[in-house]
């Protein structure tokens, strides 16, 4: 697909398709006065008619009849002009690049570039509508092979502006690669778990690498072995499919600035092991890979921005499957770190083999440490969809998270991590236990994966309930959303030398 910036006056420019906003009002504003001028009071009427309001994301498609070069002009909501933000304008640049392509058009443009937001730079304005517009467009073709020239697709957008200008390229640009590399992390996610195995992950992670120059290093279980990787050992025993232990190093920063450390957890099928989960939806455990990929794709879109930072990705890669070596509930491990784990449930597999992530992270001396993982069934019950859960060890990463999550509309929120739930994961026998029990069950999760962070800032991201869209938005089409990568991207711009 391409995207570019063009600037004319839209009056003059022709196009099958024009995107044009408009806030909720009573009547015909802005361009969309001199839109409506053209066409002889046309959107008066249907403002009048209440046919269209400008409602956020209320859609209106009109043909010129050759009073307007554009043949068609679509017009987009934007809500109310007061409560009016980036992330609204994203949706709306998402909303719109949709219904035109639902309508089949292979090119259209839009000028929603030229829309203004309070508190927001021209960069984050089309920076926003790029987003949008790409994101929106995503779709995961791979299996089809019947009826496949029935499949829509635009293959050029033009984003109409007043004038050149270089905050608006880079806005454009950087919006490019930030959704090339979402677009990267959808794929893994929806590839099934046949395809999308440990070393298929360890794969697409070298070519990712060679292709943004960062450095990248596969570790087999042989490394894993002679590093005493034991968690991640265990959960990997009762898979066929070889682990994989991916490190990815991009060095932005200055020489021996201490990196920030993202782990990722690369879970390729869950199907629970010998604590085998439901039937039911454990299809949907294809997915519990999302924070690997995360994790691989951001550090791919660091590179391509080439931000002024050090970032090291560690993605611990396997299937949890029960056999007759997997391992078994009431097992004791020895994890890297040397502490031992008592195995409750073998379900709860992501904290163990992060654990290990995080202890082979210590070499790195990292300035901050930020987890991404589908860990918990138990974010889904607190928060839903609609946010990733948040916890850690330090305000000010935590507060850095949370900034990151606004901007990028990928929102996140905080729970607590009082020393009180760490009660839960005491074992009996050995150090700490993989299970706290139902009540709190996120909580109890880093709770343990605290154990293993160390000294260092440390931040935890649950992301299973914002992995997968359920019914399509704006810009998240259904399916993998490739949740934390535009997160982590904001994180990353705003980390300053120490
Ligand atoms: N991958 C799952 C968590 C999950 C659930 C992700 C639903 C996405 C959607 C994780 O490994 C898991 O099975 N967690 C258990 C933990 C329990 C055994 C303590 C859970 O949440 O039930
Ligand atoms: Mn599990
Ligand atoms: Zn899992």
């Amino acid at each position: 697909m391409k995207i570019y910036i063009k600037a004319e006056v839209f009056e003059k420019h022709k196009t099958g398709g024009l995107v044009v906003g408009s806030f909720e009002s009573k009547k015909a504003e802005g361009l969309v006065k001199v839109i409506d001028k053209r066409l002889n009071g046309l959107i008066s009427k249907l403002f009048k008619d209440k046919d269209f309001e400008g409602k956020l994301k209320q859609t209106r498609l009109i043909y010129t009849q050759g009073k307007l070069p554009a043949e068609r002009v679509l017009l987009i909501g934007l809500g109310k002009e007061k409560e009016f933000t980036i992330e609204k304008l994203r949706q709306a640049s998402g909303g719109s690049s949709r219904a035109v392509k639902d309508l089949g058009l292979k090119k259209f443009s839009t000028t929603l570039a030229q829309v203004k937001v309070k508190n927001a730079s021209v960069y984050d304005i089309s920076k926003a509508v790029t987003e949008g517009a790409i994101l929106s467009l995503y779709d995961f073709t791979s299996y089809r092979t019947e009826k496949r020239e029935e499949i829509k697709r635009v293959d050029e957008i033009a984003l109409l502006i007043e004038k050149e200008n270089r905050e608006i390229k880079k806005g454009l640009d950087d919006g490019i690669k930030i959704s090339e590399a979402v677009y990267l992390a959808r794929d893994m996610i929806n590839h099934p778990a046949n395809t999308a195995t440990p070393t298929y992950l360890s794969e697409q992670a070298k070519r990712i690498a060679r292709k943004s120059g960062i450095k990248c290093k596969i570790l087999n279980k042989a490394d894993m072995e002679r590093l005493k990787m034991g968690a991640l050992l265990a959960v990997a025993r009762g898979s066929d499919e070889p682990p994989k232990f991916i490190i990815m190093e991009y060095n932005g920063g200055k020489k021996g600035e201490p990196p920030v450390l993202i782990a990722g957890k690369g879970l390729t099928f869950d199907s629970g092991g010998i604590s085998l989960k439901p039937s039911e939806k454990m299809e949907e455990m294809k997915h519990d890979m999302a924070g690997g990929a995360a994790a691989i794709c951001a550090i791919k879109a660091a590179a391509d921005l080439k931000l002024p930072v050090n970032v090291v990705s560690l993605i611990p890669a396997t299937e949890n499957m029960p056999s007759g070596k997997a391992d078994k509930p009431g097992d004791v491990v020895k994890a890297m770190s040397g502490k031992t784990i008592e195995v409750i449930s073998t379900d709860a597999e992501g904290r163990m083999i992060l654990a290990d992530a995080l202890t082979y992270g210590e070499r790195y001396k990292p300035k901050a440490v930020i987890d991404l993982a589908t860990l918990t069934g138990a974010v889904i019950i607190a928060l839903g969809h609609h946010a990733t859960g948040l916890l850690g060890n330090d305000k000010d990463l935590i507060e850095a998270i949370k900034k990151a999550g606004e901007k990028s509309g990928e929102r996140v929120w905080e729970l607590p991590l009082w020393e009180e739930y760490e009660e839960q994961n005491k074992s009996d026998i050995a150090d700490v236990k993989n299970v706290g029990g139902r009540p709190a069950g996120t909580i109890t999760a880093a709770a343990f994966l605290k154990k293993f962070a160390g000294k260092f800032k440390w931040a935890h991201l649950d992301i299973a309930g914002t992995v997968w869209e359920y019914n399509g938005k704006p810009y998240v089409p259904k399916g993998a959303v490739g949740v934390g990568v535009r997160l982590l991207v904001e994180y990353l711009k705003s980390v300053k030398e120490s």
